[in-house]
């Protein structure tokens, strides 16, 4: 079953036959391409000989300790083998032993050398018979999955709030697993929690709380361990369709409700692009502020970031970003992080075909482009950087932290892959390739060599079709062909900031023959994204003001139009930002926000000494993800030192 097994023996074939060529010959070499890919470089556990197939785990959740006391009962496959490695990180081994629950005996084991990012390998002395290994553990202050929120941080300021983040290689950090994306497991818990509180699994959840604080959960469908996840906090649950609904602290049910009002649609609009929902039920969740992503998308519940929250369902491509992964990512999933675009970039197409069929091409075109002029950017960056090679769609993230590769590479030249290929292919075709896939890798993993056979066996040969799908995933920058997108719309907004500059009023518009005042209304998220990213960077600070004055961006609730607005501002030096931004930057811990605004502000010096005052306020309320990153931007070490 296991799919490394043969790797070792292929990878030294590859490699003895690059011996045989003459130094002419060894040019050539290079341009062929991988056939193969490495094991998993982000863990540790020996899978091809002994993998869990089932865990099983107990956890009492204990918020005055800030601590989870856990105990993690896998169920292996074992093919023979006299040791069976785990990865942990930041956890507490208290004991490990084998066999039955109340029959175990005690075992033997090692925690080897730590790895900054990987943690460490934990070594369980077994028999060649052994089946169930218990690993009796607490996690600490260092394991990173885990947001711990005080009250203050929450919606009712009365409860404190939890919520683990497994993905990428996070889950190590609050149960020890054998944490590769490459081994699917069903897992059930038992979880204890304060009485006031409920828990909620990326499994069959409860609607309503119960007296005993202990609930049981079961995830019956095989998923990779960084899909397991945890939240407890004061939930209340809406139901939006028979499948569907939102649990959320009941300060923001009602408007959560409201916001996510089109779900079950989106549900039937997914089905009917690439085929049944496979997951039973389909939940969000509403996490605090800190949560490091717009949505993340936990099996059966998705985690979604209150700024999603618009209050005029304009962000909402999320959610469908989120469902799409239902498909892409959960049911197939990527093999190993160094294939992360395999979950991402076809998730942005996916989720992209679900608006068009909900909202209309116009709306996904806009999306589209929005996402594409960031790629640009992105892509000019990274030429530059240490890393030129990372917008291959394959990367090499041997010694690195896979959160390196959340960039526009996967997620958004991975979906102009798919839509180039879509093009080429016509919509039909193409559609009946990727319902498939979907069906023939259902509850597998796929590396991107398989992924590549499979496109050639089953679009291109049988249709005849040429394209060059090499230079897209293992070549810089964007090939000649990709598809381009046209948006009349984003082009006046476009229109619009010229005709500021110019002097021209563009506050006032023509409807149905009036004359009327420009409302935020009147334009979407994008195109008044597209209309600011459209303002020269040496904007006067008076028209920045009038802008302002008359559209009043800084107190607007949509946090993407307020980011766009703010890194303008940096960047034009406009202080009247600093206040609100300042309240942003303590408010929300979304990466997608903190990554461009502080590094916007760490290019200039003054603005440096100002962020790293901001941040010393607001840093201890993110999410370890969001900390690791924001230091590196802003040299906190340093800070700290000084
Ligand atoms: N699965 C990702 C989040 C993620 C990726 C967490 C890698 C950890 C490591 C999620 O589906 C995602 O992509 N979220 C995006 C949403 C978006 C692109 C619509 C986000 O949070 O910004
Ligand atoms: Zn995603």
């Amino acid at each position: 079953m296991n799919i490394f097994r043969f790797y070792p023996l292929f990878l030294l074939l590859l490699l003895s036959s690059c011996n045989l060529f003459s130094a002419d010959e060894e040019k050539e070499v290079h341009k062929i391409y991988p056939s193969a890919t490495n094991v998993d470089e982000h863990s540790y556990a020996n899978i091809s000989k002994i993998n869990t197939v089932h865990l099983s785990l107990e956890l009492d959740v204990n918020f005055k300790n800030k601590s989870i006391y856990g105990v993690a009962r896998h169920q292996m496959h074992n093919t023979g083998v006299d040791t069976a490695i785990f990865d942990i990180k930041g956890l507490d081994i208290q004991k490990v032993t084998l066999g039955k629950k109340d029959f175990e005996i005690n075992t033997d084991f090692v925690i080897g050398k730590e790895d900054s990012i990987l943690g460490a390998p934990l070594s369980v002395k077994i028999q060649d018979t052994t089946k169930l290994i218990n690993i009796y553990y607490k996690t600490t202050e260092l394991s990173d999955a885990i947001d711990w929120l005080d009250p203050n941080m929450t919606q009712g300021k009365k409860h404190p709030f939890l919520y683990t983040q497994g993905q990428a290689i996070l889950t190590r950090t609050w149960i020890p697993t054998q944490d590769t994306p490459s081994n699917r497991i069903t897992y059930s818990a038992d979880v204890t929690v304060p009485k006031e509180l409920m828990p909620l699994m990326s499994a069959e959840n409860p609607v309503a709380k119960n007296d005993s604080g202990s609930y049981h959960f079961e995830m019956k469908q095989a998923i990779p361990v960084y899909l397991i996840a945890l939240t407890v906090g004061n939930f209340e649950y809406r139901r939006l369709g028979k499948d569907c609904g939102v649990y959320a602290e009941p300060e923001l049910i009602r408007q959560a409700a409201w916001e996510f009002n089109d779900l079950r649609k989106m549900i039937v609009a997914a089905e009917s692009i690439y085929g049944k929902y496979q997951w039973g039920q389909y939940d969000v969740v509403m996490l605090p502020y800190s949560f490091p992503f717009g949505g993340m998308e936990n099996p059966r519940l998705t985690f979604a970031n209150p700024t999603l929250i618009a209050g005029d369902r304009s962000l909402v491509s999320v959610i469908a970003h989120e469902l799409a992964h239902s498909w892409s990512g959960n049911l197939v999933t990527n093999a190993s992080w160094d294939d992360f675009w395999l979950n991402e970039g076809f998730t942005v197409y996916f989720e992209q075909r679900i608006m068009e069929k909900l909202y209309g091409k116009d709306v996904s075109d806009m999306l589209a482009i929005i996402e594409f002029q960031e790629l640009v950017a992105e892509i000019a960056e990274m030429n530059k950087s240490e890393y030129p090679n990372d917008s291959f769609l394959k990367i090499d993230l041997a010694g690195r932290n896979p959160d390196d590769e959340m960039t526009t590479i996967p997620y958004v030249k991975g979906a102009f892959f798919l839509k180039t290929l879509e093009e080429l292919a016509g919509r039909e075709t193409f559609d009946l390739f990727m319902k498939f896939y979907f069906k023939k890798f259902q509850f597998k993993t796929v590396t991107t060599e398989e992924f590549i056979a499979f496109l050639d066996a089953h679009l291109l040969k049988p249709n005849k079709l040429k394209f060059n799908t090499n230079e897209w995933i293992y070549e810089r920058g964007i090939p000649k062909n990709c598809v381009r997108v046209e948006s009349e719309r984003l082009n006046n907004a476009e229109k619009m900031a010229k005709d500021l500059v110019a002097g021209k009023d563009i506050f006032t518009i023509r409807k149905k023959n009036k004359k009327v005042k420009l409302k935020r209304e009147d334009l979407t998220t994008q195109e008044w994204m597209a209309f600011i990213r459209a303002l020269p960077r040496d904007l006067p600070n008076e028209k920045m003001e009038l802008v302002d004055k008359k559209l009043k961006f800084k107190t607007w609730s949509n946090s993407e139009v307020a980011t766009e607005w703010y890194i303008l501002g940096i960047e034009s030096n406009y202080k009247d930002i600093q206040a609100p931004l300042d309240r942003f930057l303590n408010k929300v811990g979304r990466r997608k926000y903190l990554l461009p605004l502080y590094k916007s502000l760490a290019k200039n010096p003054q603005d440096l000494l100002w962020a790293q005052e901001v941040y010393l306020r607001a840093r201890p309320n993110y999410h370890a993800i969001s900390k690791s990153t924001v230091d590196e931007i802003l040299g906190y070490k340093s800070i700290i030192k000084e």
